[in-house]
Parts: structure tokens; C-alpha cells; sequence
């Protein structure tokens, strides 16, 4: 099987595991409100990154990809709620997400913050009826663990503040929010699937997951400077218009290229450790090498 056809079925298999939720047809009218505004963003395209990586590293480590699915829906969940929030008014203010209307112009802003809140609480709620029902495993309890500290005040919400207040300007107040915005639920991906699969390899697959996610940042700020609107699904310019710092400011579009390629290159390093990862390199041959 190719790369492509690899990622694909994976992305499949989450899109499947996805569909179902929130679908059921309620009485309730409220309840159908909520529903279809979650399953407006979480269904609408997107990567899937995440939910690969913690699949493919669950797998490859020895572990069964049974055991990760709830878990990589919960952390696409998590990382949805995230991009509706950052896309509201007193966020980023971007109007659009995954190429249609960010979740907040269709919905209202009301609609927005509720329907993010309701993917963030359904998330632990799948990943309780996971340890609930299926095999519980200390070890899956850490991986869920480790996806809610990854999401919370001292991971991926804490970036989001930084990013707000942050006002010294350097690379290295810059490596700061995107080691927490970003790097840390990509990190999370990670190390839940090496937990998964009782690997030894955790402080590696936290290095690894931590390289992609500085340079899948400093790339993401490079695309608002000269990515394609189309393309990437979303406005270019919101880093300018919201007077955000990125390291396109800070050493230009080359200097930034160069900084996202070597976090990128030091990921395939520490993957070429890991038996079996041929696809994971793969993937971030892809990641490099991204418009959108
Ligand atoms: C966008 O993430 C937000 C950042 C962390 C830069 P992705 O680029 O993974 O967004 P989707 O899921 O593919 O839409
Ligand atoms: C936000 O970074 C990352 C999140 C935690 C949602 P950005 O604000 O740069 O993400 P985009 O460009 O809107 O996707
Ligand atoms: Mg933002
Ligand atoms: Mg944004
Ligand atoms: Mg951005």
C-alpha cells in the first residue's frame, strides 16, 4: 500500500468513527440545534493529523489501533472545538475554516462557543466510556491523561493565552506559544500512542511530537504570508490583520522556512530510531511539503 493510500484508509477510519456521533435523530429540538452545529466543524474536512499519528504510532509500537480510535476521535474533537473558538470575534475573527464558513457566521456566535464547549465535553466523555468499556488498562488511562492535560491551561490553552498577551518579541518567546497552541496536543498524539502500546520510547516520541509541532506552526504562519486562500481553506493575513508576532516577522519568509524544515528534518532523525515508521517519515515528508 502507498503512503497516500495508507493515510486515506486511516482517515477514513476516523471519518467513519466521527460520522456517528451526535447523529442520532433527537425529539428534541435544542438537541438537534447543538448537534448539528458540532458535526458542522467536526465533519468538514481537516487533515486528521492527529488522530493518524496517534493511530499509526499505536500501531507501529505494538499496540492495537482498536484501543486508540475513541481516543484519536477525542483529540480531533478537542482540536476542532479549538479552531471554532480561535476563529470567533474575540479570537482571530476569520470567517473562514476548512473552505466554508467558520462555525460561528453559519451558527452565531452564541451557537460557536456552545458547540466548541459541546466537542470538548463530548471528547471526555468518549474517553471515559473507552476506560469504561473497553479494557481498561492503566496505561490507557495515562493516554487519556495525557491528552487532557495536553488540551488544558497548562498545554494548548495556555498557548492560546500567550499568543494573546505575549508582547516581547523574540524566538523565543515565539517557541514558547507554539510549543503549547500547537506543539502540545501534536505531542499528545504521540506519547497517547506510544502509552497505548506500552512502549518505552515515550521521551522520543515527546521529542518528535514536539519538533512537528513547532514546525507545523512556524509553516502554518508561513501559509498566512504566501499560502493560497483556496487552497488552504482558511483567510490569509489573519496573523497581520490581528497583529499577531510569527517568525515570518522575525527572520522572513526564508528564515522561517529554514526554522519549520530543521524541527521537520530533527523529527525524521529521531523516527529513523523507530522500526516500522516508514509511514510516519512519509507523513511529515508530506507535512513539509504542504499547501493547506
Ligand atoms: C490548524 O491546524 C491550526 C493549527 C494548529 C495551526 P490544522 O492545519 O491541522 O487544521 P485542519 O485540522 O487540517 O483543518
Ligand atoms: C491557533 O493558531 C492554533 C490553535 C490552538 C487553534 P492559529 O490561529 O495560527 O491557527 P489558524 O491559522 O487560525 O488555523
Ligand atoms: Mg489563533
Ligand atoms: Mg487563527
Ligand atoms: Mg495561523
Amino acid at each position: 500500500m502507498t503512503f497516500k493510500e495508507k493515510f486515506q484508509q486511516r482517515i477514513e477510519r476516523i471519518n467513519q468513527a466521527l460520522n456517528i456521533k451526535y447523529s442520532d435523530a433527537s425529539s428534541c429540538a435544542y438537541q438537534h440545534n447543538i448537534h448539528e452545529a458540532m458535526r458542522y466543524s467536526l465533519l468538514n474536512g481537516g487533515k486528521r493529523i492527529r488522530p493518524v499519528i496517534l493511530l499509526e504510532v499505536t500501531e507501529i509500537l505494538g499496540g492495537r489501533t482498536t484501543d486508540g480510535l475513541s481516543l484519536a476521535c477525542a483529540l480531533e474533537m478537542i482540536h476542532t472545538y479549538s479552531l471554532i473558538h480561535d476563529d470567533l470575534p474575540a479570537m482571530d475573527d476569520d470567517d473562514i475554516r476548512r473552505g466554508k464558513p467558520s462555525n460561528h457566521i453559519v451558527y452565531g456566535e452564541d451557537m460557536g462557543i456552545l458547540a466548541g464547549d459541546g466537542l470538548l465535553n463530548g471528547a471526555y466523555e468518549l474517553m471515559f466510556n473507552e476506560v469504561l468499556m473497553n479494557d481498561p488498562t492503566l496505561l490507557k488511562v495515562q493516554a487519556c491523561s495525557t491528552i487532557a492535560t495536553a488540551a488544558g491551561s497548562k498545554g494548548m490553552i495556555l498557548g492560546q493565552v500567550a499568543d494573546i498577551k505575549m508582547e516581547e518579541r523574540s524566538v523565543a518567546s515565539l517557541d514558547y506559544v507554539n510549543k503549547h497552541k500547537t506543539g502540545a496536543l501534536l505531542e499528545a498524539a504521540f506519547i497517547a500512542g506510544g502509552y497505548l502500546a506500552a512502549s518505552d520510547e515515550i521521551e522520543r516520541l515527546s521529542t518528535i511530537g514536539q519538533n512537528i509541532g513547532k514546525g507545523f506552526q512556524i509553516q502554518d504562519d508561513v501559509l498566512d504570508v504566501i499560502g493560497d486562500e483556496e487552497t488552504l481553506g482558511k483567510p490569509i493575513g489573519s496573523d497581520q490583520k490581528n497583529n499577531k508576532q510569527t517568525y515570518v516577522d522575525l527572520l522572513g519568509i526564508k528564515g522561517a522556512t529554514e526554522a519549520y524544515t530543521t524541527c521537520y528534518q530533527k523529527c525524521i532523525q529521531e523516527l529513523e530510531q523507530i522500526p516500522n515508521s516508514d509511514f510516519l517519515i512519509e507523513l511529515v515528508h508530506y507535512l513539509m511539503n504542504r499547501k493547506a
